[in-house]
């Protein structure tokens, strides 16, 4: 599409533009509370929730606290929560067979969730970072990431969420092969209508920063995830593997980070059409808070601005640390 317009004054853009009712008639774009996702963080204990010192507002749950935000989010039209679990050293292990134990943190929460506000839609992450004791999303062997084990071991993980009662499933490991082989899984166990939304295009970024704080895998982790997340210089390549996500059975793909791979979800939407998410991640939350506490933004503008740009850019839905207090602003 190019738009010719007519010369001024013959045009006069500013028309459409002079008050607030014009410019809500010409909005080409809408952000609503069904468009958020709601990553939390659940942890031991109960009755506790402890901030996260460099995501201000954003606190580890104990999962009574869980449920309580579930509801808050139901109550808020909020329609899905993703869980991540913190998991302290003593807990983590090279086998990281707590990631498909029935009754780990996540498991746990998701059948309270499930079962004090059912219509709450809960998702997880599949990767071994919450579990491993290097704070990789995969086995680390002779100084690699073994791809075909840690397959297997999330097959194993994606297994005991669905038990649980999960309904969206996203793995987030960025291992070969792993949505086929979860697909698989999942249709020979019965269950079939486990959603997939795989983090398809996944960048190693540096915009992870706070969320590793805030599961417990800053300590741990030993190097980078270079070798399994994607390239920032690539955008093809992430067409690539969108391609093939869907073709081993996602329902749903996202792109993460978000607002610097703009480009990425808009050219995932146009070439597949398919539904599209985006994970405002851990670092860009922190960024504007950290500008609006100094008085340096106004964060409440830069919140809605930057999840509006989201659906500009064509997805259809966000994870959000923002999804509560976006919420409220939009009542
Ligand atoms: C784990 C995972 C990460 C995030 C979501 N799942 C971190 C990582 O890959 O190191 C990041 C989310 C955020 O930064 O908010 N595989």
């Amino acid at each position: 599409m190019h738009p010719v317009l007519p010369p001024f004054p013959t045009s006069r853009p500013r028309r459409l533009r002079r008050t607030a009712g014009l410019r809500a008639l010409v909005a080409e774009h809408s952000l609503t509370v069904s468009d958020l996702i709601w990553p939390i963080f659940v942890r031991d204990g109960e009755d506790v929730e402890e901030p996260v010192t460099s995501m201000p507002g954003v606190h580890r749950l104990s999962v009574d606290r869980a449920v309580e935000a579930a509801r808050e989010a139901a109550d808020l039209g909020i329609p899905a929560i993703c869980l991540f679990p913190y998991t302290g050293p003593e807990r983590r292990t090279a086998d990281c067979a707590e990631a498909w134990s029935a009754d780990n943190l996540s498991n746990r929460a998701t059948r309270a969730i499930k079962s004090a506000v059912p219509g709450m839609l809960v998702m997880a992450d599949v990767a071994l970072d919450p579990y491993s004791d290097t704070g990789h999303d995969g086995f680390l062997r002779g100084g690699t990431i073994v791809n075909d084990d840690t397959v297997e071991a999330l097959v194993k993980q994606a297994l005991a969420q669905a038990e649980a009662g999960i309904d969206i499933i996203g793995p987030s490991d960025m291992m070969d092969g792993r949505i086929g082989a979860i697909r698989s899984a999942l249709e020979r166990a019965g269950h079939q209508d486990v959603v997939l939304m795989s983090y398809a295009a996944k960048y190693a970024s540096a915009f992870y920063g706070p969320f590793r704080d805030a599961v417990g895998a800053s300590g741990a982790l030993k190097g980078d995830k270079r070798t399994y997340q994607m390239d920032p210089a690539n955008s093809d390549e992430a067409m690539r593997m969108i391609a093939r996500d869907l073709a081993e059975g996602a329902d749903a793909v996202m792109v993460k980070p978000g607002l610097p791979y703009l480009d990425i979800c808009r050219r995932a939407k146009d070439t597949f059409g398919a539904p599209t998410y985006a994970y405002q991640v851990s670092g860009e939350y922190a960024m504007i808070m950290a500008a609006a506490q100094n008085g340096w933004i106004d964060g409440e503008r830069a919140m809605a601005e930057s999840l509006m740009a989201f659906k500009r850019a064509g997805c259809d839905g966000i994870l959000t640390y923002f999804a509560p207090a976006m919420a409220r602003l939009l009542r």
